[in-house]
């Protein structure tokens, strides 16, 4: 059976500020869905929320996912139970190298879920033997060279190379739903390409993936089976890939009339 995460009637405030305005959606094991919308509508405050970051709060709605409530679960056992969100590296440690940092990482979300505490997906805890030929694998199914896993983590990282080491996290990792945020700043036409093959390489029956972008060139490389418009906090629009080449003709325009933002 396939899990569903299901987010429904969401309303979460950041610094008192309602933000998420009673969102609903639901997505599949095996989907892929992209999330469009202006600047401040709240894709960032979805992506948070989703991951318990204590700034956000949740005023009301629930998530749903694998029969837990996940609002009542903690970032790790969100990750225990099959959930990915992106930026959930460390900002740098110099002197930790990027395979024992995701050996870490292994460990902590797939290794204890044998211990029993519910979750499991039989998955046994991996030596380092084998965790060192599933790394070689996975680095080139996504095309990097063996090397970058050599690398401190983040220290001196481009852009790019920050990306690589979050989609080869993504792929360690086995998440059943990740949720990728392409925030802001300059994601430039290499990055894009790094987290879209990441993507397409890994997005299958037994991965879903929610990605929030504001560029439309990601969805260029990334075919999405749902694409979604936030605007003011709500899901407002629901449609397949040809959502986003309408968005990228006429722009947000007919979402913003009477709903404000700012
Ligand atoms: N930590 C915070 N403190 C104060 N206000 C915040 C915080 N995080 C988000 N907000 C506010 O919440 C609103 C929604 O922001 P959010 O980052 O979720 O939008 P977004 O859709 O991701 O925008 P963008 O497209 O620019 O990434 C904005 O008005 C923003 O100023
Ligand atoms: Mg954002």
């Amino acid at each position: 059976m396939k899990s569903v995460l299901t987010v429904k009637d969401l309303q979460a405030s950041v610094e008192d500020k309602a933000i998420l305005k009673g969102l609903n959606l639901e997505i599949k094991q095996g989907e892929v869905h992209a999330i469009m919308g202006p600047n401040g509508s709240g894709k960032s405050t979805l992506a948070y929320t989703l991951m318990g970051h204590p700034k956000y709060s949740v005023e009301d709605g629930e998530v749903w996912f694998k029969g837990q409530n996940v609002l009542d679960l903690s970032p790790d056992e969100r990750a225990h139970l099959g959930l990915f969100l992106a930026f959930q590296y460390p900002v740098s440690i110099p002197g930790l190298t990027l395979a024992n940092f995701l050996r870490t990482a292994v460990a902590a979300v797939q290794g204890e879920k044998v211990g029993g505490n519910g979750n499991g997906n039989g998955k046994p805890a991996m030596d380092l033997k084998a965790f060192r030929k599933r790394l070689g694998e996975k680095m080139d199914l996504l095309q990097m060279d063996q090397s970058f896993a050599r690398r401190y983590l983040n220290e001196g990282f481009s852009g790019g190379e920050k990306k690589r080491a979050e989609i080869l996290q993504m792929a360690m990792l086995e998440p059943e739903i990740a949720i990728l945020d392409e925030t802001d700043s300059g994601l430039d036409i290499d990055a894009l390409r790094i987290v879209a093959n990441g993507v397409n390489a890994l997005a299958g029956p037994k991965m879903g993936v929610l990605i929030i972008t504001h560029y439309q060139r990601l969805l260029n490389y990334i075919k999405p089976d749902f694409v979604h418009v936030m605007a003011g906090g709500q899901i407002v629009d629901s449609g397949g890939p040809e959502l986003a080449l309408q968005l990228e003709s006429d722009g947000y325009d007919r979402y913003l009339h009477g709903s404000e933002t700012e």
